[in-house]
């Protein structure tokens, strides 16, 4: 057997490296927050915070966040705080639900409604990197499919809220990847229709098949190296995709655009001696904001560019190169369907030669869609041709479209409380007379 490289190989040391330098370029100038991990950043702005390792049945652990109630909450017998599961996108983590000041931080909106919020990091993610009897660093560690995360780490999040709340169901925020992982949950363990009393999905993914720009680029990429990715994925196992290097996305996100989102307050005393100048500033900000929206569509009004650096130091979060070679079995199949390893493996684990497709008719639940035309991840398209028409029709209780929001604003803009949360705590307040929600 041939050894992986050693830990880390390039993004250990170099890369840290990188990182120095480019934090010594932009004068120290990191913010404090980006140093925190998800449960200080909690706990800074205030609100109580709990942290759980949740042992899957295949052996990962996991981390859980909790925030029991909110800043302004009152201990109230007569009334109860329902349970409600978050689960974050893709290259993503719990933190996407906490990072910006507490009025427009969807986890603290909804602790400050009156909800017992439990935020999941599924395997793979910084904080969930962790097995009882593997390290990251070994290949076997790596060996799972967006499969996998529907199958152990779901139920064991779900059912470990569950306990810790004592209600006997929950409701499921989910964005991006949350979303996909919420529908395959139901779909492929039907009893978990119990144990969810709804599901709000925030940009969900569908079949992929209408991705926009970048994601079309993408889709071209993978039909024409399958070949390539299927002898990967048989004979060269899997590996870790993504990096934790807040120093180094968040620097290099100040020190290339930083200054540049701020152009017309920095650079002003230039433009005045040569207008030609803003021209220049102009452009470089027009590309900067380019390359971070190509996969996302364009932001919104309300999107906050000054803390474009603490967004980027908490992206590109780790998961496995399978989960990822999973969506683009997901876009060849124009369907959602379990991970297709090589015909032998595929005897073995489900007892057919080909992998079969989730069935989304079982999805039992009260649904409720967020979306928008300026999404290009997962367009109305997606919404309207595929995850509409292969659910059934009762479930799904209501859609809302949020004009101007890209892929990312359902959680990242500043008036995503008015324009998502405020719409989601009503209709919890309809289903539960009984619960302290403001
Ligand atoms: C961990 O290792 C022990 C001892 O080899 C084994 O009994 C157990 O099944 C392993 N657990 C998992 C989840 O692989
Ligand atoms: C509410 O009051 C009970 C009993 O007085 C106490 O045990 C509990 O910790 C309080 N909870 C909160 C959220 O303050
Ligand atoms: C407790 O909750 C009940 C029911 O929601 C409400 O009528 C009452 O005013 C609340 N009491 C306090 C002290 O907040
Ligand atoms: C935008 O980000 C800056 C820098 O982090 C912060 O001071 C400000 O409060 C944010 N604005 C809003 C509306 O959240
Ligand atoms: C999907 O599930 C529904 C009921 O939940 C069933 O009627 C239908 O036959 C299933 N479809 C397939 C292709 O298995």
């Amino acid at each position: 057997m041939v050894e992986g490289p050693k830990k880390g190989g390039i993004n250990g040391f170099r890369m840290q490296l990188l990182a120095l330098s480019l934090v010594l370029v932009t004068g120290l100038a990191q913010d404090v927050e980006e140093s925190m991990t998800t449960s200080e950043v909690i706990s800074n702005w205030g609100y109580p915070v709990e942290t759980y390792d949740i042992i899957t049945t295949d052996g990962y652990i996991l981390n859980m966040l909790r925030i029991p109630h909110g800043q302004a909450s009152t201990n109230n017998s007569s009334c109860h705080r329902p349970p409600l599961l978050m689960l974050h996108g893709l290259m993503g983590d719990a933190s996407e639900f906490v990072i910006n000041p507490p009025e427009s931080s969807p986890g603290m909106i909804l602790a400050d409604a009156g909800f017992d919020i439990f935020m999941l990091n599924v395997r793979g993610t910084y904080y969930s990197q962790r097995h009882v009897n593997l390290t990251k660093d070994d290949r076997e560690y790596w060996k799972f499919s967006t499969d996998d995360i529907v199958k152990y780490d779901l139920p064991a999040a779900i059912d470990k809220s569950l306990e810790l709340n004592g209600a006997k169901a929950l409701y499921i925020v989910g964005h991006s990847q949350g979303t996909l992982i919420s529908f395959m949950l139901l779909a492929d363990l039907p009893e978990y229709n119990r144990k969810v009393r709804a599901m709000f999905e925030l940009a969900p993914v569908g079949n992929i098949r209408y991705i926009r720009v970048f994601g079309r680029f993408l889709y071209r990429i993978v039909v024409s190296v399958k070949g390539i990715l299927d002898f990967y994925k048989v004979h060269l196992g899997a590996h870790e995709f993504g990096l934790h290097s807040p120093r180094l996305l968040g620097g290099a996100a100040r020190f290339v655009c930083g200054p540049l989102f701020n152009y017309e307050a920095s650079y002003s005393f230039f433009f005045v001696l040569a207008p030609s100048v803003k021209f220049v500033f102009m452009s470089m900000f027009q590309l900067c904001r380019d390359i971070i929206f190509i996969g996302a569509g364009p932001p919104s009004r309300t999107f906050n560019f000054s803390r474009v650096p603490l967004y980027l130091s908490n992206f590109f979060v780790s998961t496995s190169t399978w989960n990822i070679l999973q969506y683009g079995q997901t876009l060849l199949h124009n369907a959602v369907y379990h991970f297709d390893h090589s015909p032998t493996e595929n005897l073995r684990r489900y007892g057919q030669i080909a992998a079969p497709p989730y069935n989304y008719s079982n999805i039992d639940t009260d649904v409720y869609l967020f979306w928008s035309r300026n999404d290009w991840t997962t367009t109305p398209y997606e919404i309207e041709k595929w995850i509409i028409p292969h659910m059934r029709p009762v479930v799904i209780k209501n859609t809302f479209e949020i004009p101007e929001y890209n892929h990312l604003d359902f959680v990242l803009a500043t008036d995503c409380r008015e324009k998502v949360f405020s719409k989601i705590i009503a209709v919890v307040r309809e289903k539960e007379l009984d619960a302290c929600l403001l």
